[in-house]
């Protein structure tokens, strides 16, 4: 498969990640579409199955017949073989006039069972018949009807468990898993974990009109280490609380273990190994600029640093500005300031870049290519400073 095609359908379903199992699903499920095989989708709860028979049916010469989705695990067992399969009128109480089943609407079109493994044995009786020859009955009714569906099922159990318990017919599973197409738990596409966040975060942004969440270093870290029994739509939810819920843009890592009481540092044995992964997430364009804004921001902060370190704690604003990026305006227009009345008292930025220069020059006895290197500046940029600030 070209990978073009399978980043089309990414955009066209609003998939997000760049794993190699994932996009392996994705490239059998475009390679199957366009015959009449029967697509079992294996994968726990919240891995973004639902999204699967779309594809299929979207691809497939069926695409401009019905598609049906039916969650199996939704219907009353008394009426699921009605709403599948119809019924003549007055076969049961309720049954007060004839209804055609979704067999016989999606005639021509797909039929995706979702939870197929909550099907009750007798509905899975019927359901094999109309998958081996085509033909069913409705409820009450001893006419064999003939219909054309494709069927796509999915589900979030083991099946060979529930074979093994009588609930599932062997014979059924077979014939529904002719192509089986399984999605990977989150915790295996740890590469994925970062590029979900941004994508919920940004979407959440736009739907509550405020700036994005962003996550620190170590929060990160977190968010790669935790097991995310949940998968997915775990991670959605809890991006989409904290958006909503936290005051603050950026999330560190205490506010994630507030989220997530589960979370812990306990890092994965499987995920050890897959270290190259991590180039993967440089992959685009937008995943670089990402970068160069955090290692930017890092910068500052780091040079934030230095100035408070150089001014040996002296001015008590330093400190408190420090997880903010300093403005060219003065010190005391910062709004979180701890002690207004000294920072009333303090200089402006330029006087104290000035005061740090010639403490700097004061300390290397006026020797400025020192004094730069020791205020990890150019010496360029010194001159130019002294020049500016009309330093002796
Ligand atoms: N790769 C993905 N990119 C973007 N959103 C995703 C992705 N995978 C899942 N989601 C989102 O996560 C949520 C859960 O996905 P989905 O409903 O398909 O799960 P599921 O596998 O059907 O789970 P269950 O077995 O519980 O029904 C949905 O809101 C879906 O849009
Ligand atoms: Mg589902």
């Amino acid at each position: 498969m070209i990978r073009n095609e399978i980043q089309q359908v990414k955009q066209r379903f609003g998939i997000i990640g760049n794993n190699a199992d994932l996009n392996r699903a994705i490239d059998t499920a475009l390679q199957v579409a366009p015959t009449d095989l029967s697509v079992l989708i294996n994968g726990e709860s919240g891995v973004g199955k639902e999204v699967f028979p779309q594809i299929i049916h979207q691809n497939s010469p069926r695409k401009h017949a019905q598609y049906i989705a039916v969650n199996c695990g939704a219907i009353p067992e008394g009426t699921i073989d009605s709403e599948l399969f119809g019924h003549e009128k007055g076969s049961f109480t309720d049954a007060k006039d004839l209804r055609k089943g979704y067999f016989e609407v999606a005639d021509g079109g797909t039929i995706f069972l979702d939870e197929v493994g909550e099907l009750p044995l007798a509905t899975q009786v019927r359901l094999l018949r109309v998958l081996e020859s085509g033909e069913f009955m409705k409820v009450g009714s001893s006419k064999v009807q003939k219909t054309n569906v494709r069927i796509v099922a999915a589900t979030n159990v083991n099946l060979s468990e529930a074979i093994t318990n009588h609930k599932f017919r062997e014979d059924l599973y077979y014939r529904l898993s002719t192509v089986p197409i399984r999605i990977p738990p989150l915790r295996e596409r740890q590469e994925d974990v970062l590029l979900l966040f941004r994508k919920f975060a940004s979407d959440c942004a736009e739907k509550y009109r405020m700036p994005a969440i962003t996550l620190t270093d170590d929060a990160k870290q977190l968010l790669l280490s935790y097991r995310w029994p949940g998968n997915v739509r775990e991670l959605k939810n809890i991006v989409e609380r904290i958006s909503v819920i936290e005051e603050t843009r950026e999330i560190t890592a205490e506010t994630l273990k507030y989220h997530i009481p589960n979370l812990t540092m306990e890092k994965l044995p499987a995920l050890a190994p897959r270290l190259t992964d991590e180039q993967k997430v440089f992959n685009s364009e937008r995943e670089i600029l990402y970068q160069v804004l955090f290692d930017m921001k890092k910068d500052v902060n780091d040079l934030k640093k230095l100035v408070h370190d150089i001014m040996g704690g002296n001015i008590p604003a330093v400190h408190a500005v420090d997880s903010e990026i300093y403005t060219p305006a003065t010190v005391h227009q910062k709004p979180n300031i701890q002690d207004a009345e000294t920072v009333e008292e303090t200089l402006s930025l330029d006087d104290v870049e000035k005061d740090v220069i010639r403490k700097a020059l004061e300390r290397h006895n006026g020797r400025r290519k020192n004094a730069a290197a020791d205020l990890q500046i150019s010496e360029r940029t010194l001159y130019r400073k002294i020049r500016e600030y009309g330093i002796e």
